[in-house]
């Protein structure tokens, strides 16, 4: 399978390989099937513009990073009613949460890296809910990497599925932080930790970050996973950033958002190319990674004339030139 752009959608080779979601959380076009012109209109009308497809070229590849769209879409739903509890209610679902949270550090821990499925494929009512998600995934797979015991994992899972809870409570998006903290830490089955990652999720090393300014060490490690994963997530969701150049951006950002350590860690844990993605050689030659298998920043690729699949750590000298067009 392999993700591609809605404009660059072709009914008559591709199929669907995962369902399509509408704004209820419905199936509205099963896996498997091809898409009638009317419903392809109508999924652009409720803003998807992404697709998981099987087509010839796809063939192959298989993306075991990516969770499953069950899992993926029964977690959106429970931070969607957690959401709406907060405002309507002033309470959190906490027996929900938690049971998501163990789901979640599972599905993590079997999985060697995490690629996130844009928030961008679902309909745009959706988004905010599904970044909770993709940013708890994410600070999830970061901390078993960093060795985080697995009793403060659930502390790490539930800090990020709550992390803009602020924005429920009504606030300026500035206050967000602040009013999450304040809400978290009244509640007694929420760690004090989870309730920092809330407070501390816009803060930069550099200390130019709100709301407080805290600098370094002054920002707990949680928050500042919490703090990676988010803006990774909003720049491959908002800003429809393709992975490898939001790679680079946050490269860029160590040492004033992030310290050097965490960026360091996050290259050597997050892959840069998403299995299904095109790419041309620096020898010319056009290719599609199928892979993600010991380095991250090295994957399996295959040439798509010849069909000959190599490994990129075992061929050095051949680079990826550049990334084609998701479709
Ligand atoms: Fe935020
Ligand atoms: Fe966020």
């Amino acid at each position: 399978m392999r993700l591609i752009n809605i404009d660059d959608y072709n009914p008559i080779f591709m199929q669907l390989a995962r369902p399509v979601f509408d704004r209820q959380r419905r199936v509205l076009l099963a896996a498997g099937r091809t898409i009638h012109p009317v419903y392809l209109e109508r999924l652009e009308s409720i803003g998807v513009r992404y697709l998981l497809v099987e087509d010839a070229l796809s063939e192959g590849i298989s993306m075991d990073e990516i969770v499953d769209a069950t899992t993926w879409i029964a977690a959106i739903e429970i931070i969607q009613k957690a959401f709406q509890d907060v405002a309507q209610k002033g309470n959190l679902p906490i027996i929900t949460l938690q049971k998501l949270v163990s789901n979640l550090v599972e599905e993590v821990s079997k999985r060697k890296a995490i690629i996130l499925f844009p928030t961008t494929s679902l309909a745009e009512d959706l988004r905010e809910y599904a970044h909770a998600v993709n940013v708890a995934l994410l600070s999830l797979h970061l901390a078993n990497k960093k060795q985080i015991p697995p009793n403060q994992l659930k502390d790490v899972g539930m800090g990020a599925l709550l992390h803009d809870i602020g924005n429920a409570i009504k606030v300026s998006d500035a206050g967000h932080p602040l009013v999450g903290f304040n809400f978290l830490r009244n509640i007694r089955e929420i760690s004090l930790l989870s309730a920092h990652m809330a407070y501390q999720h816009h803060e930069k090393v550099d200390g130019t970050g709100f709301p407080r300014g805290i600098a370094e060490d002054q920002i707990h490690e949680f928050a500042q996973i919490c703090s990676i994963a988010n803006m990774y997530d909003n720049l491959l969701s908002s800003q429809e950033m393709p992975p490898h150049e939001v790679m680079e951006y946050i490269m860029t950002k160590a040492g004033t958002d992030f310290s050097m350590e965490l960026v360091q860690l996050f290259v050597e844990v997050v892959p840069s190319y998403i299995p299904g993605t095109r790419v041309i050689m620096n020898n010319g030659r056009e290719a599609i990674i199928t892979k993600i298998k010991g380095s991250m920043q090295r994957p399996y690729i295959r040439f798509i004339e010849s069909g000959e699949e190599v490994s990129l750590v075992s061929n050095p000298t051949l680079l990826i030139k550049e990334v084609l067009q998701k479709g």
